[in-house]
């Protein structure tokens, strides 16, 4: 086969060497570009992850409903807590569940969640009754009926196959009419479905070029927009949506000869950057398997085509290590010898190349298809799956978390619907199964703990995963948090969802947990997971390398929720096209001159103005009085009941001296304790990113924010020492930026950095105390035990 001969002669592919259309020698296409930009080819093959960039640049958190990211939500959450008599919800909140929490459904069930806040997350009735409350279970009623035909390694299902047809039936013929879940998020999808109908088939837009973010939005949003359609087609017959699958299809395939889509060379679906390849393939399974019975043979063949030679044929060259894919396979761990392939990529990836192969597995006559599964799980089980640490936390950020493990549920759905079983994926990390525990314990009282790079537009990455973990990890409580989130209303909700779940997510749960892997270090506690007007905290001691380049220099930083309000915030990410950005997470990558990534960026210390080492091991100490909430949603806690963590972070400072810094609650948590105990330190700056106002007067700060209001005082320091503000930009002493057009950094509107000096202070305690205004009923605490963060216990400060 020539060079010049990209596509086979004609389907199936039954002549000749079946391997003929994806060798290296048939490939064709694509070639590595002789002259690189400059963030490819610096350093490590690891950067090219970053280059997602994407939207990040246009508003990243934009505001689809499927994109969970909180952080897209304004910051005036009006729910303080008075609640509207009549229907339990609190007043200013709107949202989906208005039914109330007394709602039930034909089968019984409740609506856990009443409204969703402005922050787009659940808002729950409140009380001390019990009933309708009760510990996460799996019922043995209003299930799934029994799968009268499972498939096994030697006999794959039928098409469909990724969502299987017992399914499909059991939901239009009775399901969704009598669970409250899915009646909701079958009308919100074939909504959508309805209302994007008339769209014009998805342009071919290029973001950064090609090797920049690619078209991974086009390739997104064409997922999104299939499955829904072929969802709508299923469940109401209506072939005008069949046929807007069909259409968009064609588009993406290069085949409309309206709308250019695209290189003819075999590389419309971009390996140059992979993910865009595998999004596509994902899109293009989908609608194959969900509408196989809708499409004629030669459509069915059709749709084939371009999944083989657009997507599997380079997936396999890359999977395999073929030398013709070398310039763009640094993610296939296992071809490239590659370490820490740990990120969303290989997920994504594999997940695509998996759902595309398992597809059409049958109807390939070429062997391409089982060539590719045979290669995407070893990678994945090598690569993906042990993307979280042993505790849960993974390792790239908690939005990156998102793609990820959406790539491996789908990966892990399509070879259990497929064949029965999941080849050992998900069993093959005990932290695996944790990394949605992590999910949960990172998501504040508003935003997540957002440190690090949030990364590009969601599009069709939920975190719709922790309905398939309930079942794979036998943890019903990971549903049942899922279930009353607004991106729950999804196509593979449908599937994952098992709807005999029942229970009260949080009881049982508790309020406080240390993820106590060095790598990715970090401890959180909170006054209770039912009302997200309480108190919650966090703080990072994680190494500062090994987070695929989308770390910050931030050991000892925290946030801080109150009120319903972040008083102590993150920046997020910054400009992903700029210089160096991505180059490397040595001390000297230019990735640390930008004011977020550089430790002045952080809610932590400064000192002598320069960042933290990257080699630092900050350590972790962790105390909780255990308070785990039961089935009511309002908990009652002693003033006594408290949790804290400290870290010896000492070497984020290249060991001079000690510095330790710990946080913890006092007075039943409804106040907050933040400790550096510091030993011959030269020039020290302590530093706080907050959207609040601020009014400082002495060793007093009055922190105003979305009409509630924080006092931060300073109860030991230093003599003399006293709360000063200052704007979040770079310091005069910092090492210039790089030069180019795109490298500068980000306003940070809104942002005031509050500030405590300490010029040569010896050794000190600097103990801030975080004292929300509650109004009625509350009395702050103010005198607060001296005792030294080596001495902290549960009972240290009663
Ligand atoms: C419907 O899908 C579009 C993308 O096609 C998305 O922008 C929008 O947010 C979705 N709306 C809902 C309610 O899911
Ligand atoms: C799913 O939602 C659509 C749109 O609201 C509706 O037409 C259809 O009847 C629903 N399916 C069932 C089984 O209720
Ligand atoms: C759609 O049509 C098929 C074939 O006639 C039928 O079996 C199925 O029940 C119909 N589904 C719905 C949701 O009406
Ligand atoms: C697109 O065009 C190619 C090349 O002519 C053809 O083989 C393939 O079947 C078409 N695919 C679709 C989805 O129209
Ligand atoms: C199916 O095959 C895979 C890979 O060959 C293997 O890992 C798995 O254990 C098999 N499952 C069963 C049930 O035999
Ligand atoms: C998964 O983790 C949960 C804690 O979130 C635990 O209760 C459960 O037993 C674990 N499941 C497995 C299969 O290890
Ligand atoms: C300020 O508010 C925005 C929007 O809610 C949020 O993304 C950001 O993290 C906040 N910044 C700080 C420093 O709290
Ligand atoms: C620690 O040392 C490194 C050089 O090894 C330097 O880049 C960094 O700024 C230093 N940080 C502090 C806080 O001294
Ligand atoms: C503050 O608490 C200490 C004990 O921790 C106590 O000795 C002291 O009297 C208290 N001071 C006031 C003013 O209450
Ligand atoms: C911790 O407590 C012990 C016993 O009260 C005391 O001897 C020691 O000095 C304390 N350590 C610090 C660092 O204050």
């Amino acid at each position: 086969m020539s060079n010049s001969k990209l596509y086979p002669e004609a389907y199936p592919m039954s002549s000749g060497n079946p391997n003929a259309a994806y060798s290296s020698e048939g490939v064709g296409g694509y070639q590595p570009k002789k002259k690189r930009n400059k963030w490819l080819w610096i350093g490590l093959p690891i950067l090219l992850i970053v280059i997602i960039i994407a939207a990040v640049l246009g508003g990243v958190l934009g505001s689809r409903a499927s994109n969970n990211d909180d952080s897209s939500a304004s910051s005036s959450n009006s729910n303080s807590g008075s609640n509207n008599a009549n229907t339990g919800v609190p007043s200013g909140v709107s949202g989906v569940n208005t039914a109330g929490a007394t709602s039930t459904g034909a089968d019984g069930q409740v609506y856990l969640a009443v409204a969703t806040d402005s922050y787009l997350l659940p808002v729950y009735a409140t009380g001390t009754a019990t009933a309708g409350y009760s510990a996460p279970t799996v019922g043995s009623s209003n299930g799934w009926p029994t799968d009268p035909s499972p498939p096994s390694n030697s006999s794959i299902r039928p098409n469909p196959r990724l969502a299987p047809a017992y399914k499909w039936t059991a939901l239009t013929s009775d399901l969704i009419a009598n669970n409250l879940y899915f009646k909701q998020w079958n009308a919100t999808i074939v909504q959508n479905a309805s209302d994007t109908l008339g769209d014009d088939p998805t342009p071919y837009t290029e973001d950064g070029g090609l090797s920049g973010s690619g078209v991974l939005d086009v390739a997104r949003e064409i997922k999104l927009k299939v499955k829904n359609w072929a969802y709508a087609y299923k469940v109401t017959n209506e072939t005008k949506y069949a046929d807007r699958v069909w259409l968009e299809l064609q588009t993406a395939a290069g085949n409309n000869s309206d709308v250019a889509f695209g290189a003819d060379d075999g590389t419309r679906w971009n390996p140059a950057h992979f993910l865009d390849v595998a999004e596509f393939c994902a899109a293009f399974a989908i609608g194959y398997d969900w509408l196989y019975d809708f499409w004629t043979d030669e459509q069915r063949d059709a749709i084939m085509w371009s999944i083989l030679n657009l997507g599997l044929r380079l997936g396999y060259n890359a999977l395999s290590g073929d030398s013709s894919a070398s310039a763009y396979n640094w993610w296939a761990g296992s071809a490239t010898g590659n370490a820490q392939v740990n990120g969303n990529w290989n997920c994504v990836i594999n997940g695509g190349l998996t759902q595309a192969a398992i597809a059409i597995m049958d109807r390939d006559q070429s062997g391409l298809a089982q060539k590719v599964l045979d290669l995407t799980v070893p990678d994945a089980y090598n690569n993906c799956f042990q993307a979280p640490d042993s505790a849960g936390s993974w390792a790239e950020t908690s939005d990156y978390w998102y793609f990820g493990t959406t790539g491996a549920a789908e990966m892990v759905n399509a070879l259990i619907t497929a064949y029965g079983d999941d080849r050992g994926l998900a069993e093959s990390n005990p932290g695996f199964n944790l990394t949605s525990l992590y999910h949960i314990y990172i998501q504040g009282m508003t935003s997540k703990f957002n440190a690090g790079d949030h990364g590009p537009n969601k599009y069709t990455a939920t975190a719709n995963s922790l309905l398939l973990w309930a079942n794979i990890f036998d943890t019903p409580r990971y549903a049942l948090y899922q279930r009353d989130h607004i991106d729950a209303s999804e196509p593979w909700s449908m599937f994952w969802y098992d709807p005999a779940t029942t229970g009260t997510w949080w009881d049982g749960l508790a309020l406080d947990h240390h993820f106590d892997a060095a790598e990715n270090q970090w401890a959180t506690g909170r006054s209770t997971w039912s009302d997200n007007s309480g108190t919650y905290w966090a703080m990072r001691a994680a190494k500062l390398q090994g987070h695929q380049t989308h770390g910050d220099l931030d050991v000892g930083d925290f946030v801080l929720d109150a009120m319903g309000q972040r008083w102590a915030g993150e920046l997020g990410s910054g400009q992903y096209l700029s210089d160096g950005y991505f180059s490397s997470e040595a001390q000297d990558s230019e990735r640390w001159l930008y004011y977020r990534k550089r430790t002045e960026g952080q809610n932590t210390l400064l000192i002598n103005s320069m960042n933290q080492n990257v080699d630092a091991a900050p350590t972790g100490n962790f105390g909780s009085s255990g308070t785990a909430q039961g089935p009511a949603p309002s908990l009652e806690l002693q003033t006594d009941d408290t949790a804290y963590f400290w870290t010896d972070m000492t070497s984020a400072y290249n060991g001079t001296g000690g510095v330790k810094r710990g946080i913890r609650f006092l007075n039943g948590r409804k106040q907050i304790l933040l400790q550096d105990d510091v030993t011959t330190s030269p020039t020290l700056q302590w530093r706080m990113h907050t959207n609040a106002t601020v009014e400082t007067n002495q060793a007093t700060a009055t922190l105003k924010l979305g009409g509630e209001t924080l006092v931060a005082s300073i109860v030991q320091g230093p003599s003399g020492a006293s709360f000063s503000t200052a704007t979040p930009t770079r310091l005069s002493t910092d090492p210039a930026l790089p030069t180019g057009t795109e490298d500068a950094d980000q306003p940070n509107d809104g942002v005031t950095v509050l500030t405590i000096d300490v010029a040569d202070g010896g050794s000190f305690s600097l103990q801030v105390l975080f004292t929300p205004q509650w109004g009625d009923g509350f009395t702050a605490l103010n005198n607060v035990s001296n005792v030294a963060l080596d001495n902290w216990s549960l009972t240290s400060h009663n």
